[in-house]
């Protein structure tokens, strides 16, 4: 397929794409507002809402007592409290909700608000956690092999720890829900999640009424990176209780600063690890121990967990392995998925790991990457007990060494630092191997519903929502081609849980795979119907002995190939089997086959497949300023065949950038009291126009199609966000050159300017 625009580009550009918060309603809206903790830590003695309540303006102020159905918005372990009850476990909590005309009547009834708390002594960090033994759910454990015989039979052991720090989604469009309420216990609500489904289960269970009452419609996310696979349920809780108590249009919309103290970000994670290895920085055995900072409440941090363990060895063939993950509970908001969703963490502890064998062996870290990539036969077994196929870490590894040109910038690099005090350059290469499937096996499910009007435009609705990715754009020619019209005649309808129901998040990386193959198998129906509508027809309009089997759809007619000067034009035949009433609309469904996993056990087959991809960054790094520039990346990724290049490549580069600032610009710093401190873009660095690499060279592997999967394509959304850490790599290469590549230097993840100078700092002491 040829490269075709993004389905919103142009709305975007022209500013008429329409977001949740443009939406005219009507002047009885309401703005709702929240009232949130100011504490990590504290006993709620009592609250009065009394004055409150009397404020002009002010048509509810609510607490958790006025809640109709379960205060409960947990979406698979229930601690999660719509509205606090008797304590308050980190600062944002959600207390009390309030409905107004305007932002100063909600302001003024927050000052009126009277609590008495006694203040608890709040965990803040994941040491604290782990002295405290506070801890979400118990800890997870994947083994294989013998780690003890494997360290006995090792010439080296090294052993350590280190952390990975958390992130902020800065999506573009904050989150934000409003809600309607219609007749009886009817609410319709406009939400901007990436999973209507579950939003439409929360206001269900905290209202109290069926599922069948509420209709969740998503048309885009302007942005959502799992910052709203799980959070836009609790806005929609919100916003949805203040709505049936007004019996008013109420909408809730997060300022920025507001969404980034309260809503819960990347997992930070604290490492511990024992590795043993030989000569050739072949590893033999590791010990590697995981320890999340979960926040509060559970969310899916023990999905992230899981994810995290299983990519705890990335493309590496560890033959004696035990992964150890404890979920840690802190006084802080609930951290959530991002991008990703845990195998960041995973993958970067390894892959440090490897870079210090390299460095004890003094060795050229792609050579000990290489040396330990899976392989084929005995070298293939992952540590969950899955064998590895269809590996294509050597034909990546290779291009990408050749065209990166990376011995010889190597050699140049070494070169120009050892001629400059002041300016160090470093280079690095990561490697992905990111499996696709939600590893809850029974979530790897899809539907779609296939409208085909009498005039012969099609309306397509399926599952998956929009949040800037690319998939509509996606669905949409992926329907083209499965019925061989042009694309004009297809739309993609808004996420609607009227029209598709109980669908699962958009996430995973997995949309275009699930909705995708329900949108094919709900048009292969209709094209069935229409087969055999075109056969009959052709016998007895043409009295030809036709097949339903050799009707053909291309091009916008449809006709029997063996017959083919009679064709009917697409618009024709759909207007004649409407006439001959036959069915024009069908539902597709798919699920994945054959995965599964014994979580307890640590093992299965938890991945349809893996998508592969390398990066090679290079950067040069102020020595006295700490200031990094990223002068060059390439990457080489696997997609299979390429639904749209133009939109993976999009993918590819966007997720790049946003490991990237993972791995340097974002830091979380917080106050002793567990108050987030920088909370706005002044003081959250996210990459601008000037971090991106200087020379950005991204490629699609090319032929290697996938197997069994929407038209040999691969999932794209989150593996290359792995491959942004080549740049954290590449900055700890150049600072090791200062002291000669002698000492490791002690560099932070995230490397910002600050942490550079500091590491400096230790290398020159
Ligand atoms: N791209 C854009 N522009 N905006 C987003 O919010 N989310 C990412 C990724 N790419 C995101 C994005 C995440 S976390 C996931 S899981 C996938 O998109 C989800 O969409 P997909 O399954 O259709 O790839
Ligand atoms: N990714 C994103 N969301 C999820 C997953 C996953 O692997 N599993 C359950 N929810
Ligand atoms: Mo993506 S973190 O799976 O929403």
């Amino acid at each position: 397929m040829k490269n075709i625009q993004h389905e919103s580009a142009k709305y975007q550009v022209s500013g008429e794409a329409i977001y949740i918060d443009d939406m005219l309603v009507s002047d009885r809206l309401l703005h709702a507002y929240i009232y949130t903790s100011p504490h990590a830590h504290a006993k709620i003695l009592s609250f009065n809402l009394d004055k409150a309540k009397k404020v002009r303006g002010v048509h509810a102020v609510l607490s958790y007592k006025d809640i109709p159905g379960r205060n409960q918005m947990g979406p698979v372990f229930h601690d999660e409290l719509v509205l606090a009850e008797n304590i308050v476990e980190c600062v944002g909590q959600a207390m009390f909700i309030i409905a107004a005309e305007n932002q100063r009547a909600a302001d003024e009834a927050m000052d009126f608000i009277e609590v008495e708390y006694e203040i608890l002594k709040p965990v803040l960090t994941i040491k604290d956690a782990i002295e405290n033994n506070s801890l979400l759910q118990p800890e997870r454990k994947i083994e294989i092999g013998d780690i003890n015989a494997g360290f006995a039979s090792s010439t080296h052991i090294l052993e350590g720890e280190f952390e990975s720090g958390g992130q902020e989604h800065w999506y573009l469009e904050t989150q934000i829900c409003l809600t309607i309420p219609g007749e009886g216990n009817e609410i319709k609500a406009y939400c901007s999640t990436q999973h209507p489904s579950e939003t439409q289960t929360i206001i269900a269970e905290v209202l109290g009424i069926g599922k069948h009452e509420v209709e969740l419609e998503c048309r885009r996310m302007g942005g959502a990176f799992g910052g709203k696979e799980t959070q836009a349920n609790h806005l929609a809780a919100w916003s949805s209780l203040l709505a049936v108590k007004t019996n008013r249009p109420v909408k809730l919309r997060l300022f920025r600063d507001i969404d980034q103290k309260i809503t819960g970000k990347r997992h930070p994670y604290y490492y511990k690890y024992k590795v043993g290895f030989d000569d050739k920085g072949k590893i033999i055995a590791a010990d590697i121990r995981h320890y999340l900072n979960g926040g509060y409440a559970t969310d899916l941090t023990m999905a992230i967990l899981e994810r995290g363990m299983l990519h705890a060895e990335n493309a590496y063939f560890i033959p004696n392995m035990k992964i150890v993950a404890k979920p840690m509970k802190t006084n802080l908001p609930s951290n959530v998925a991002f991008r990703g969703f845990g195998a960041p963490q995973g993958i970067f502890c390894i892959e440090n790991i490897i870079d210090k064998i390299a460095f004890a062996l003094k060795k050229d870290t792609v050579e000990v990457q290489k040396e330990n990539f899976y392989g084929i036969d005995d070298k293939n077994m992952t540590p969950y007990q899955t064998k590895l196929n269809h590996n294509r870490l050597y034909v990546i590894y290779d291009q990408i060494i050749k065209s990166s040109n990376y011995v010889k910038r190597k050699l140049e690099i070494d070169k120009f630092n050892k001629e400059n005090d002041f300016e160090k350059k470093g280079i690095a290469l990561t490697p992905v191997k990111f499996g696709i499937s939600f590893t809850t096996a029974f979530l790897n499910q899809a539907g779609a519903l296939i409208n085909v009007y009498n005039d012969g435009t099609i309306l397509v609705n399926h599952g998956g929502t929009e949040m800037g990715q690319g998939l509509f754009t996606k669905i949409r020619t992926i329907a083209a081609l499965e019925f061989g019209v042009s694309l004009s005649r297809i739309k993609i309808n808004a996420t609607n849980t009227s029209k598709v129901p109980n669908t699962s998040a958009t996430a995973a990386s997995s949309g275009t795979d699930l909705n995708g193959m329900a949108v094919k198998n709900g048009i292969g129906k209709l094209k069935k119907r229409l087969a055999d509508f075109t056969a009959d027809l052709l016998k007895n309009e043409h009295q030809m002995s036709s097949k339903p089997q050799d009707i053909v759809f291309e091009s916008d007619l449809i006709y029997d190939k063996n017959y083919s000067q009679i064709k009917y034009k697409f618009e024709e035949l759909i207007k004649k089997a409407y006439i001959a009433q036959i069915s024009l609309s069908a539902t597709g469904f798919y699920r994945t086959p054959d995965i599964h996993f014994d979580r307890a056990g640590g093992k299965g087959n938890p991945f349809h497949y893996y998508a592969f991809g390398m990066g090679v960054s290079e950067v040069s790094v102020d020595i006295l300023t700490g200031s990094l520039t990223v002068l060059r990346t390439d990457i080489l990724h696997d997609v299979g065949e390429s639904v749209l290049p133009n939109i993976d490549i999009g993918q590819i580069e966007g997720a790049f950038v946003q490991g990237m600032g993972w791995v340097t610009g974002e830091e979380m710093k917080y106050d002793d009291k567990g108050n987030l401190l920088n909370y706005s873009p002044d003081t959250y660095k996210i990459p601008g126009v000037r971090d991106i690499p200087q020379d950005f060279r991204v490629k699609l592997l090319e032929n290697y199609p996938n197997y069994n999967t929407i038209r040999r394509s691969k999932a794209v959304g989150e593996p290359p966000f792995m491959l942004g850490m080549s740049v954290w790599f590449a900055i700890k290469y150049a600072l090791a050159s200062v002291c000669n590549h002698t000492i490791q230097p002690n560099l932070t993840l995230p490397a910002t300017n600050e942490n550079i100078l500091l590491a400096i700092d230790g290398l020159t002491k």
